[in-house]
């Protein structure tokens, strides 16, 4: 049987899998942790401690057809000016409830487009919090920059704040496509923006490009990727197109008929992969890609690669702290999430509450399973001697979790003898396997091994 068939077979093509960038799953997040949860969790950090603190600013000057991101659209700076009051204020609660001497080993701002906000406010948000969160030495700092909404005096204040990596939002160069997605973004503006950051010494830059997107065909996104390489970004996210128009209304512009079969879907993945791979570019887990010398290529090589919010990262630090609307943290204890509805969440933070509306208390079981589900997405292996050392348990304890695996997914793992694999052909299913890990995903239609 040809891998495509096996995989047909094994539901790969029928399946809406998570993509497991956390554990459980934002979905099975719960109203039971609220704003004293996410206080006591800031003040078990360690005093002296580095942690990593992400910034979602959820406005955007247009609103691109494709994107499932939340974010809303304006035109003016009004809702962004009230949006940085409300942020310094929750920066500040944040760092009252955090104990002495607490540092940033990572900076990130992410949305919607952070860049949007003016010079003066970038300078603004930024010394706000680096005043209570210096950063720590070695510290990252990245923004997510829409190539069409960044200018000289912005790219300045992000660099006078220490900016040292920046991630360009490509999508796919070809007009055609661009057009089907409400994204019209040229190659000359990409570039220069680019080149901006390059000249203000920027050391690292991400490029994010889609596969699966209407119209896009071999030589499409053949083309797209050439025109990326030529970019000499240091790491691409190669996402798969998510169309969720149930979800993100605007996707009901973007033709059904237009987009391309789960099986093409499939080739258009590996003409790219095949691209970056023929380049020099590391494989990173199951959607990156990363240059010799990279952070993300260096701790894969190291087997230090882990999971997260944004994807893939080297990160190290316990505590991801999260702020704006939306916004996930992520403690040892467990997951809070801020409330997404901006004005509710504004509201919240105005009243000098946190604005934690649901989230998640780890069970030893969940943090035995999110570590073998960040195995499989990270390495595509687990190692039950490794991750039963970490918890107290014997390989064959940990092996448990996966009884009946083969059955679920015949001759696509090889086993070790403390270990599992995915085989080579059959790396498209881990996002199913981990789901076969999943204990929550049994009321959905998933698979919970026994315990
Ligand atoms: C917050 S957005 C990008 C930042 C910036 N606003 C921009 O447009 O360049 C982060 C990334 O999410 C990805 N993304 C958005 N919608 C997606 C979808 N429907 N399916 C897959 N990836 C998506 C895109 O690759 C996008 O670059
Ligand atoms: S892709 Fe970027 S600019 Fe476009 S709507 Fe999404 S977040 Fe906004």
């Amino acid at each position: 049987m040809s891998t495509i068939s096996q995989l047909r077979k094994l539901g790969l093509f029928d399946a809406r899998v998570p993509r497991y960038t956390s554990y459980p799953t934002a979905n099975h997040f719960k109203p039971t942790v609220g704003p004293r949860d996410f206080e006591a969790w800031l003040g078990a950090v360690p005093a002296g401690q580095s942690v990593s603190l992400y910034v979602h600013v959820p406005f955007c000057r247009r609103l691109c057809w494709f994107c499932a991101c939340r974010t809303q659209g304006t035109s003016t700076a009004a809702p962004l000016r009230a949006y940085l009051d409300t942020l310094k204020t929750e920066i500040g609660l944040v760092a009252d409830a955090l104990p002495e001497g607490v540092t940033l080993e990572r900076l990130h701002w992410g949305g919607g487009t952070p860049t949007l906000m003016p010079a003066d406010m970038i300078a603004e948000l930024a010394a706000t919090i680096t005043e209570r969160l210096p950063f720590a030495p070695g510290y990252e700092f990245s923004v997510e920059i829409d190539p069409n909404e960044i200018d000289e005096d912005r790219l300045d204040a992000l660099a006078r704040a220490g900016l040292n990596r920046a991630s360009i939002g490509v999508q796919d160069f070809d007009p055609t496509i661009q057009a089907t997605i409400g994204r019209p973004q040229t190659f000359a503006v990409t570039k220069a923006a680019a080149d901006a950051l390059r000249a203000r010494g920027i050391r690292s830059l991400n490029v994010d490009i889609l596969y699966g997107l209407p119209h896009q065909n071999e030589q499409r996104i053949s083309e797209s990727v050439q025109q990326v390489l030529s970019l000499a970004p240091d790491r691409v996210a190669l996402y798969g197109y998510a169309h969720v128009p149930w979800m993100a209304r605007r996707q009901s512009m973007i033709p059904t008929d237009a987009l391309p079969s789960p099986e093409e879907r499939l080739g258009l993945y590996e003409t790219a992969r095949q691209l970056f791979v023929w380049d020099g570019f590391r494989e990173i887990g199951i959607d990156h890609f990363a240059r010799e010398g990279d952070g993300l290529e260096v701790a894969d090589r190291e087997g230090r690669l882990r999971r997260n919010f944004q994807g893939y990262t080297d990160d190290t630090a316990a505590a991801l702290i999260g702020v704006g609307a939306s916004s996930i943290s992520r403690f040892p204890q467990g997951f809070a999430q801020n409330n997404a509805s901006t004005s509710a969440y504004q509201a919240a933070i105005r009243d000098g509450r946190f604005a934690t509306a649901r989230g998640h208390g780890f069970s030893d079981e969940d943090r035995l399973r999110e570590a073998m589900i960040g195995a499989l997405m990270c390495d595509f292996r687990i190692d039950f001697a490794k991750i039963g050392a970490e918890f107290g348990l014997t390989p064959a304890q940990v092996a448990t979790r996966l009884n009946g695996i083969d059955d679920a997914f015949p001759g696509m793992l090889a086993h070790e003898a403390t270990a599992i694999e995915i085989r080579a052909g059959a790396r498209p299913l881990a996002r199913m396997i981990a789901r076969f890990l999943d204990a929550y995903a049994v009321n959905e239609g998933g698979h919970s091994a026994a315990i």
